[in-house]
């Protein structure tokens, strides 16, 4: 079954075709990667799927249902969660509170409003439970202005599965940190996808895409390139020349 499934989907900004006429469909519990140069629309497609904004042509079904007209935060419900590609957490909180002011409370549509629930015992060891999850439980009293940024890539992911997500879209979850966090974060990613989460991920990180996704599919200036296996679509000369010239320009 298609999970997630987009069709002819287009967005543009003024005069910028940020998505063109993508049609792309994620099979339930797979591990999909969208990969592609600055500027080519990963986030817009993102965006898009979670409701965030709407297209301008084009549909989307999750789980089987048209959702074009849905609005993002019953999108939300139907289980479907987003990390942001910059992490911006509560600085003056701790790790475990970010995760606690992430779990709603029928707040989905008001997060100012779960900023002031104030969190019981149980709360505070779900959070800890979820910190434990991504590995970094021992560091939920530490202060999210005080913690390494592969800790803050670990909470965003923490926070979204405090509402247990059939759908995770992770947009660069790799992005600034070194070799070895990267590495652990990627197995963190394919762990939650063998326990039964479908994602969609969104990184620059190749070798990383290469080794953990089960397919992937390129966007460049908006349209899809190419989709596939990953070593088939990462050696395409056409995939390639696409990187290429974004680096050279
Ligand atoms: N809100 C917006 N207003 C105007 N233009 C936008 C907006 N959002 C995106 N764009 C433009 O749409 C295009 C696609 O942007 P998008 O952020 O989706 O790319 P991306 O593939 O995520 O890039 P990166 O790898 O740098 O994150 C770019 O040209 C961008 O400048
Ligand atoms: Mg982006």
């Amino acid at each position: 079954m298609d999970l997630l499934k987009t069709t002819s989907l287009s967005r543009s900004f003024g005069g910028v075709a940020a998505v063109r006429n993508v049609t792309l469909a994620v099979k339930d519990r797979e591990l999909l990667s969208v990969i592609g140069p600055n500027g080519a629309g990963k986030t817009t497609l993102l965006k898009l799927i979670t409701g965030q904004i709407p297209p301008d042509t084009g549909r989307i079904e999750l789980f089987g249902r048209d959702v074009t007209a849905v609005p993002q935060y019953a999108r939300a419900q139907m289980g479907i969660a987003l990390t942001h590609q910059i992490v911006r957490p509560f600085r003056g909180m701790t790790l475990g509170e970010n995760v606690t002011a992430a779990m709603g409370h029928g707040h989905f549509n008001q997060p100012v409003a779960s900023l002031f629930h104030r969190p019981g015992a149980a709360d505070t060891a779900r959070a800890r439970e979820l910190l434990d999850l991504v590995g970094i439980g021992h560091a939920a009293g530490r202060s999210a202005s005080e913690v390494p940024l592969g800790y803050l890539k670990r909470m965003q992911i923490a926070r979204v599965l405090a509402t247990d997500p059939k759908l995770l879209l992770l947009d660069e979850p790799l992005a600034g940190l070194n070799y070895s966090e990267a590495g652990q974060i990627a197995d963190l990613i394919v762990r939650l996808n063998e326990g039964g989460r479908t994602v969609v991920l969104i990184e620059h990180n190749l070798g990383e895409v290469l080794r953990i996704s089960h397919r992937v599919a390129v966007l460049d200036n908006g349209a899809l390139l190419a989709e596939g296996l990953p070593a088939e679509v990462i050696a395409r000369p056409d995939v390639r020349a696409a990187y290429l010239g974004k680096e050279a320009g």
